[in-house]
């Protein structure tokens, strides 16, 4: 009995992110015991967790930063598994890409994984991106992209796209970690994120859709075309839903792309113009080399499903009205 109930008690960092809440959630509807981490207790950004459904039974939030070693561990020590989920994500330009990005990406995962050996959990996922599979030249044009794709970190460093070097370099150095010490290391790539919001909050994920429906893609600047390119999607609760699968199958191995739906600017202009008539589109699109799709096919396999693209689109839109973003 008591061990059955350690083996269920699971922290999750960053636990009021987009994503963090969502995989909460679904944790404590299954009857796990969360710790959660959080970099301040009294935010109201992070109200909405303590009123999700048995949170006030079974989760227990935790002040840490990811650069600070004592505050994981303290909420790490009596875990049998850590989904590690924190990463800045920006939503603008980066002007010190050293202490912003990449130290909090890069030696935070580091500290979360130091912090799970010295408490001997079962399993660290860490939650990657398709940003550490998709910037990879060497790759045959015309090829979905696959597990075994990894972002060219030179190639990226070159270009300054700091995001993507942080995330490529920290999924590297997690499983040069697991590999050194014996740490049970999955990690999980998902492309962009779309899906219902807890809080009102703009963040990387609700700023894509917002913007969207205002005619804007990719923050493209004025003047410049917008490029028909194409790119992965995927819900919130199914990616939760593949972060919780991948901590409970034993079988679980290595990096697993998290992508529903591989769509063109141009489609999804025409699915969200179905859904709602009355935003505002652009046509005008030049069609371009980047070919970001991928292939879940790894996940799927491990049983993973998801729901169709509309109903995510229609859930997102909704959301971000109930909580007035739109
Ligand atoms: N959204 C996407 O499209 C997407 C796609 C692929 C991968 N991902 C990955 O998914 C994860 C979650 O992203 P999200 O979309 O949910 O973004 P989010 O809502 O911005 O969540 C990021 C979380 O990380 C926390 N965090 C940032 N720096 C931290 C630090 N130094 N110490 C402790 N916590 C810190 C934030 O805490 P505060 O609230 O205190 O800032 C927040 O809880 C990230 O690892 C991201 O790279 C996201």
């Amino acid at each position: 009995m008591e061990m059955e109930k350690r083996r269920r008690r699971v922290c999750v960092t960053g636990a009021g992110g987009f994503v963090a809440s969502w995989v909460v959630k679904l944790l404590l509807s299954k009857g796990f015991t969360v710790h959660g981490t959080v970099r301040d207790l009294g935010d109201d950004k992070n109200a909405h967790l303590i009123k999700l459904d048995g949170a006030s039974d079974n989760l227990k939030l935790f002040k840490a930063d990811l650069l600070d070693y004592d505050s994981l561990r303290s909420a790490i020590m009596g875990c049998d598994g850590v989904l590690h989920v924190a990463c800045p994500v920006p939503t603008s330009e980066v002007l010190n890409p050293e202490a912003e990005i990449l130290q909090p990406a890069i030696n935070g995962t580091l500290n979360v994984l130091k912090a799970s050996s010295e408490a001997n959990v079962g399993r660290v996922v860490y939650v990657s991106s398709t940003a550490a599979v998709l910037q990879n030249p060497s790759w045959p044009r015309d090829r979905v992209k696959d597990e075994s794709s990894w972002t060219d970190k030179e190639y990226i460093r070159a270009a300054k796209v700091w995001y993507i070097l942080a995330k490529t370099e920290a999924e590297s150095a997690a499983f040069e970690y697991g590999k050194q010490s014996g740490l049970d290391v999955v990690s999980v790539n998902p492309g962009y994120v779309l899906g219902p919001v807890m809080r009102p909050i703009l963040i990387f994920s609700t700023m894509f859709l917002t913007k969207f429906v205002q005619g804007i893609y990719f923050d493209i600047v004025k003047g410049d075309s917008v490029p028909n390119k194409i790119f992965s999607l995927v819900d919130v609760r199914d990616l939760a839903q593949s972060i919780l699968l991948l901590y409970e199958k034993p079988e679980a191995e290595g990096r697993y792309i998290c992508t529903a739906h591989n769509v063109s600017t141009k489609e999804l202009v025409e699915t969200m113009r179905n859904l709602y008539p009355e935003f505002t589109y652009l046509d005008e699109m030049v069609e371009c080399d980047s070919d970001h799709r991928t292939s879940s096919e790894k996940l799927q396999k491990l049983g993973w499903t998801y729901r169709r693209l509309e109903e995510t689109l229609v859930d997102s839109i909704e959301s971000f009205r109930d909580v007035g973003l739109i």
